[in-house]
């Protein structure tokens, strides 16, 4: 079978792909839904809860200079005003005079000619991204308070709990993964640019002079991490972002783009913080070390956990085909993917089998992977067909041998090959298999 990653209408796929087999709706669907909003479904849940135990247990678990935090997604506003937000986060926007459809000035060829209508174009404005909201009773300008637009002041407003409960040696670092809200213009390529969002980031505190060597460590990081989950780095490319586009905080950043179909943009982001936040909300740090007081500098690691999906499954989606048959499957590797295994009785209607498959075999596998599905839906060609488009690696069918031998049939995903395991040998077979 020859495999290809066909690139013809890919977006168009996966997004059908994705509606189809339960991993992410367009939200508020039956109400027409909402612009730059998603839902996920359960196999979405199961694949966002592996890209986000996956980042935690490298950057978090597996590190001894790390503290995780969970602020909440509203806080004062003051913040904002601090963090340099309210005055400067903000999009070119333009109108149409005449359709009144509203464009990012920056993704225009010509600002204007309305790229719909060819109507006139305004002036260019700038449009502040925050969502405000108000908080109590009273509705006057105290009560304005902003859904969070990045999960990094969190962990910046939470710098001297954090010191003062465990008192970490610089440098160290705090991690986060949650909800951003950005009130984007036009929000667009599925979930690549949405309105409702989650990061996963980390800021790390160093001493000034250190920020190029952590800057690059960091980069390494980064790396690891993506080829780690399985995203293909033949479509990842750093670009070394110019001064007049980084973000007002940032002294250098580099973004890791990734080819979608639609272009090649950012994935991930790196920047050099330097000390502009902790300065800004007047926060210090006593070296003992050194015997003085410093503010830290910051290097920014930050990673969009949808951007994370999507290019995931751009980079699993393959095709191939086998007499005349084309068939289409997620290649995720099995730690990733939403299901580790399907289990399959030969025949529904056969209780011995039905029997056999549930008590010795979906039951024990179950309590030892979780993402376990039990599949007895069709015949096992349709079977094996949803299984691939899930991504499941392994199909396990249990047939009359079975209560023979005690052993079943364990199907690969990718090459379709079918091996005879003995089912007390089966945990076993499929936890190498992950690892
Ligand atoms: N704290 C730094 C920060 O927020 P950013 O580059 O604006 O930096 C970080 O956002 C990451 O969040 C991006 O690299 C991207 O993965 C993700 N992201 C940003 N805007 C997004 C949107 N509208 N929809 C989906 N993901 C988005």
């Amino acid at each position: 079978m020859a495999e290809k990653n066909s690139e013809e209408n890919l977006m168009e796929k996966i997004v059908s792909l994705c509606k189809r087999r339960g991993f992410v709706f367009q939200g508020s669907e039956i109400y027409g839904g909402l612009a730059g909003t998603y839902d996920w479904g359960h196999f979405g849940v199961a694949l966002k809860n592996n890209i986000k135990n996956s980042w935690w247990k490298k950057f978090v678990d597996g590190r001894r200079d790390m503290y995780g935090v969970d602020a909440a997604i509203l806080m004062n506003s003051k913040v904002w005003e601090v963090s340099g937000h309210v005055a400067g986060f903000s999009d070119p926007l333009v109108e149409c005079e005449k359709c009144k459809k509203r464009f990012r000035a920056d993704q225009l060829e010509d600002v204007k000619k309305c790229p719909e209508c060819k109507g006139k174009l305004g002036e260019v404005r700038q449009f502040n991204m925050m969502f405000a909201t108000k908080i109590g009773a009273m509705e006057d300008s105290a009560s304005t308070v902003y859904l969070r637009p990045e999960t990094a002041q969190g962990m910046f407003v939470n710098f001297k709990n954090t010191v003062d409960a465990f008192h970490p040696k610089l440098p160290f670092g705090m991690a986060q993964i949650g909800k951003a809200f950005r009130n984007e213009i036009t929000p667009r390529d599925f979930l690549f640019r949405q309105r409702e969002f989650e990061q996963m980031e980390v800021e790390y505190f160093i001493r000034p002079a250190d920020w190029e060597k952590y800057f690059d460590y960091w980069k390494g990081e980064m790396t690891e991490w993506m080829e780690e989950v399985g995203i293909d780095m033949g479509k990842v490319h750093e670009l070394e972002v110019l001064p007049e586009d980084r973000a007002h905080y940032s002294k250098r950043t580099v973004d890791f783009e990734f080819d979608y179909p639609f272009g090649k943009k950012e994935l991930f982001g790196l920047a050099y913080r330097t000390d502009f936040d902790l300065k800004n909300h007047k926060l210090e740090y006593i070296d003992e070390e050194m015997g003085e007081k410093i503010t830290p500098h910051v290097i920014e690691p930050t990673f969009g956990v949808d951007r994370a999906i999507l290019a995931l499954l751009l980079s699993a989606y393959m095709e191939d085909e086998k007499d005349g048959e084309v068939r289409s499957y997620l290649k995720f590797k099995p730690n990733m993917a939403p299901v580790i295994c399907a289990v399959s009785p030969l025949l529904k209607n056969k209780p011995e089998l039905v029997e056999y498959a549930n008590n010795k075999v979906y039951a024990p596998l179950k309590m030892e992977f979780g993402r376990v599905a039990w599949d007895d839906n069709g015949n096992i060609g349709k079977r094996y067909r949803r299984q691939d488009e899930i991504g499941t690696p392994f199909c396990i069918v249990i047939d009359f041998d079975t209560l023979m031998d005690h052993a079943v049939t364990v199907r690969d995903r990718d090459t379709g090959e079918q091996t005879r395991v003995k089912v007390d040998e089966l945990q076993k077979y499929i936890k190498d298999k992950i690892n």
